[in-house]
């Protein structure tokens, strides 16, 4: 399909049209029935191109539509539903993936969260440093356990915790650093290895939107202590339901949240810790199995449309993201921050184009967090991003025409 055409206005057919058409200048050899369906066709083209959705999950299934229903088939064969061989051959996958030495799946990013936090015995008293702007699971897990989240703001340029704001937050009840890479791009993970070392502390990683992102060319899960992925459909390698991992190097830690996801029990009825029911189910190990293998590719494509929006928008007014030098990003969303944000979504709404805002409103300014008295104003790179990012459509299917109709349409909105 041609780029270059005006794609604002779509073709229009009906049969009056061609039959007035072909009284006119009759297409030899071509019946007016045959002469319909093409043009119906070319139209639902035309009109796909016209509505860009967020995210297409149908485009991504559609390909590899046989290859997954084989391998559900295949689970549902052998009713290995839950843990179970599909899982374990995943986890080795994953681990290679991750390159770490041990991968556990579990049912959702947020129990990889919930799970590593108790595997390193965090609760009560306990304070964990993470940002504010972020997935609620980031915060809500830490305080779930009876510990302290303690927000730190972001660097503006890349959405991430800024490290040099992490030590005056630390105090003697600080047990670990919970840094997330947002968006697809790890946060400074140098610079915080540095900091977490100088005070003998451990850092998980926040990795649910950064599978295979890269930080001077380690991945993401492999830089920290451990790391925890979400599998969650909208995923650069998402499940068909709920899932989440979590992968680390150190096989006393990969063993504890192996007992915490069932329960804390190695044997049948014999518990040596109290966990949570955790549990990866075969189906979708299978799946994600399929999806793995494809996933590099999925990264590349993303990462062509988001080099596509960089030239597109550049010089606009649209503040495009910044990809640190060291990073690597899997762009799990291309986030743009625009003057009037909710005018100009509402704009592109307009148009039929998919915009979304992550995040609304900052983890220390949620009513359940009121407690933590954290007033307004004291994060303010948190709060000005929340007033400002909105996210584009960025899915590897996305058509080239449909990138700069996004674009096009973005910056006559912002004009
Ligand atoms: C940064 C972050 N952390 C944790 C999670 C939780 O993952 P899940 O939805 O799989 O529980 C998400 C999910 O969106 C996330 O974006």
């Amino acid at each position: 399909m041609k780029a270059d055409r005006d794609i604002r206005k779509p073709r229009r057919f009906d049969l009056k049209d061609v039959r007035t058409r072909q009284r006119t200048r009759p297409a030899p050899g071509r019946r007016i029935a045959e002469e319909l369906v093409f043009r119906t066709i070319m139209q639902a083209i035309d009109e796909r191109c016209m509505e860009v959705k967020l995210l297409d999950l149908t485009a991504q299934y559609l390909p590899i539509r046989n290859e997954i229903r084989r391998a559900i088939d295949e689970v549902c064969d052998s009713q290995a539903l839950i843990l179970g061989p599909y899982v374990e051959r995943f986890e080795k996958k994953l681990a290679g993936y991750c390159q770490t030495r041990a991968a556990i799946g579990v049912s959702s990013g947020t129990d990889a969260l919930l799970c590593s936090l108790m595997a390193m015995e965090v609760g009560p008293g306990d304070e964990v440093i993470c940002p504010s702007f972020t997935f609620f699971a980031t915060a809500g897990c830490i305080a779930r356990l009876g510990a302290t989240p303690v927000f730190v703001d972001i660097n503006p340029a890349t959405f991430n915790i800024d490290p040099e704001k992490i030590e005056a937050k630390i105090t003697p009840r600080t047990k670990a650093l919970l840094p997330v890479h947002l968006f697809g791009q790890c946060a400074d993970m140098t610079r915080i290895n540095q900091i977490a070392s100088a005070h003998k502390l451990k850092v998980l990683e926040d990795a649910a939107q950064a599978i295979g992102a890269k930080h001077k060319g380690h991945v993401a899960c492999s830089l920290g202590f451990a790391g925890c992925l979400s599998f969650y459909p909208t995923k650069n390698l998402g499940a068909f339901g709920d899932a989440g991992a979590i992968c680390t190097n150190d096989e006393a830690f990969a063993e504890r949240c192996r007992l915490l996801r069932v329960h804390g029990s190695g044997h049948q009825y014999h518990h040596k810790y109290i966990g949570g029911m955790f549990r990866l189910a075969g189906i979708q190990a299978a799946v994600l199995e399929v999806k793995l293998k494809y996933l590099n590719d999925w990264h590349e494509a993303r990462r062509r449309n988001a080099a596509l929006y960089d030239k597109l928008l550049a010089g606009s007014k649209v503040i495009t993201p910044r990809i640190e030098e060291d990073n690597w990003s899997i762009y799990n969303q291309y986030v743009v921050r625009v003057p009037n944000r909710d005018h100009v979504r509402a704009l592109l709404a307009d148009q039929g184009i998919g915009a979304a805002v992550y995040y609304p409103i900052p983890l220390h300014r949620q009513e359940c967090f009121a407690y933590l008295n954290v007033p307004e104003g004291a994060l303010p790179e948190t709060e000005e991003a929340c007033r400002e990012v909105l996210a584009l459509p960025i899915y590897p299917e996305l058509e080239e025409a449909q990138v700069r109709r996004v674009a096009e349409v973005l910056l006559e909105a912002v004009k």
